[in-house]
């Protein structure tokens, strides 16, 4: 059996565009993975907490001299930690917001890149650990930022192309859905041209 984690990021619990082409893309991947196990988590509807002392403390000390006050502090992200690393496939959705991904986002991500944990240091630098899964990112932006010169604005895709790199998920494929403030025809087209990708995908 196959497992599939779904992160979402948008505030949106309704007419949410990274999260339509993720439904989309579940459907069809779903007709050909009968058994897959799908797990999803919602940052909007459960935010993860910002890191704080404790959870840093807690991480940087090693497992095992954590006492019981630290093992509760990583107690989420020992809980997202293991969801990740028992997937197969990666659907991750992001909204752009002020350029950049929702901080809810980078709050889980901050959960997830721990050292010893999801990469560590070797002879040759920082190594990812979480080696041999796909991934899958939606990204919705009202402008679009895919094209020269307003590429450089877009720290959405290059952030999460960092971050996934670093902890070993190289298998990256990026559907893009720029264009949902320009009007209903740029959402249109751009909505069909992102369904006709993941079409070509699967
Ligand atoms: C708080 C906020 C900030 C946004 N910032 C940007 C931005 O910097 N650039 C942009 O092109 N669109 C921006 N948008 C528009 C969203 O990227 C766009 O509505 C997108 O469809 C949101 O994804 P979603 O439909 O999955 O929620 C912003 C929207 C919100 C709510």
């Amino acid at each position: 059996m196959t497992t599939l984690l779904r992160v979402d990021s948008s505030a949106l619990s309704q007419g949410s565009h990274s999260k339509e082409l993720a439904d989309y893309f579940l459907s069809k991947w779903q007709s050909q993975h009968h058994d897959a196990d799908i797990q999803t988590v919602d940052l909007a509807a459960t935010p993860p907490p910002h890191m704080d002392q404790a959870m840093i403390g807690a991480m940087y000390t090693m497992p095992n001299e954590r006492d019981e006050a630290q093992k509760s502090a990583l107690t989420l992200s020992e809980q997202y930690v293991a969801q990740i690393r028992a997937a197969d496939t990666l659907v991750l959705t992001s909204p752009m917001y002020n350029f950049a991904i929702p901080s809810t986002l980078k709050a889980y991500l901050d959960h997830i890149l721990r050292v010893g944990e999801t990469f560590q240091y070797g002879e040759n630098g920082p190594e990812g650990l979480l080696k041999g899964k796909k991934a899958y990112v939606f990204i919705a932006s009202g402008g679009d930022y895919t094209q020269p010169p307003m590429d450089a604005l877009n720290f959405v895709k290059p952030y999460l192309k960092t971050a996934l790199n670093f902890i070993g998920i190289e298998d990256i494929t990026f559907i893009e859905a720029p264009g949902m403030g320009m009007g209903d025809d740029a959402v249109a087209q751009s909505i069909e041209a992102a369904k006709a990708r993941i079409d070509s995908l699967l």
